[in-house]
């Protein structure tokens, strides 16, 4: 049978700022976005039937449709019926490295694998934008998760804008595995403590998130300069996670006092990152904070940033 084995990185967010509410229920983000080497195997095989299915060696991730790769796979089989009944079904074999529900977009890199895999299976022969704009009705990340690199991302975060490759800079990844935040609670909440600000003419939305790409934090990364992206760090929703969740308040404190140049938590959280001057310092940092936070439930990683997002790996 042909299949295709695809990397998908993970993602943190350096920067993501809640602009305000949108009239489709999402809400306005200015964010910059990277990718990092901590990444799921996807493989994508052809089957032979007129079936979907989805595995997994991690049994939190579920098989069916609440899958967003199952539901990637039904998308392209919907959007190309006629490939479909051609070439048949798809195998989608997921081998989870990156933690689930962690606001590192496992389950939107598993999904823009699924829609580049079956586009090489297919023939079909989509553009990249082709294939972020499929990936946008499923999930606001998967288009960010599609390309990868570094890149600005506004409107719901599918609008991708991408910016220098900050390849090579290492990083302290912490989550908890019994810890999990819900996204759209996040959202609901901060949207009940933080909606009085919300600008209400469309004029003034457009300009707040356009601001963004002359942000300090763009000329940090243009200098490849991670003191500066280090100070430069932000995350509107650590104002509604950190307060429920004070062990990823413990986890960010304890990757800061262990010397990280900074650290904040990724997407809705749970996971925390820290920004390091090179590997050495990231062993030596990911060490005292394993000493100042002893408890097994908490998984930490080294891991660097890297220029790409769903690509190719070897398949025998
Ligand atoms: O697009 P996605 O399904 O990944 O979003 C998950 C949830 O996060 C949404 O249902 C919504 O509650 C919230 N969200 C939002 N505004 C965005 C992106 C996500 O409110 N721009």
């Amino acid at each position: 049978m042909q299949g295709y084995s695809l990397v998908a990185p993970a993602k943190i967010n350096l920067y993501l700022e809640i602009i305000g509410a949108r009239d489709d229920g999402y809400h306005e983000l200015a964010m910059v976005m990277q990718s990092i080497d901590l990444a799921d195997q996807v493989d994508v095989v052809a089957n032979g039937s007129e079936n979907i299915r989805v595995q997994c060696d991690n049994l939190e991730v579920p098989g069916d449709k609440t899958n967003l790769a199952y539901r990637a796979a039904e998308l392209m089989a919907k959007q190309f019926p006629e490939q479909f009944s051609k070439f048949g079904g798809v195998d989608i074999k997921i081998y989870k490295r990156i933690p689930v529900a962690a606001g590192l977009a496992g389950g939107s890199t598993n999904a823009a694998a699924v829609l580049v895999g079956i586009d090489l299976l297919w023939k079909l022969g989509l553009t990249k934008v082709e294939i972020e704009d499929l990936g946008a009705t499923l999930g606001s990340d998967i288009p960010f998760c599609v390309a990868g690199g570094t890149a600005i991302a506004t409107g719901r975060g599918e609008q991708l804008s991408e910016i220098l490759g900050l390849d090579n800079i290492y990083i302290v990844l912490g989550k908890h595995r019994s810890l999990s935040v819900s996204t759209p609670w996040a959202y609901k909440t901060y949207r009940a403590m933080y909606g009085n600000t919300y600008p209400q003419d469309t004029e003034t939305l457009t300009a707040r998130t356009s601001s963004v790409h002359s942000a300090p934090m763009i000329k940090a990364i243009v200098h490849k300069d991670a003191r500066e992206i280090s100070q430069q760090l932000h995350n509107d929703l650590e104002k509604v996670v950190l307060p429920e969740f004070p062990k990823v308040l413990e986890l960010r404190e304890a990757l800061t006092s262990s010397g990280a140049l900074g650290a904040m938590m990724s997407g809705s959280g749970p996971s925390v990152f820290g920004i390091c001057e090179s590997l050495e310092h990231a062993e030596s940092v990911k060490q005292k904070v394993r000493a100042t936070i002893p408890d097994q439930d908490l998984e930490l990683f080294t891991t660097q940033t890297i220029p790409q997002g769903i690509h190719m790996s070897d398949f025998t």
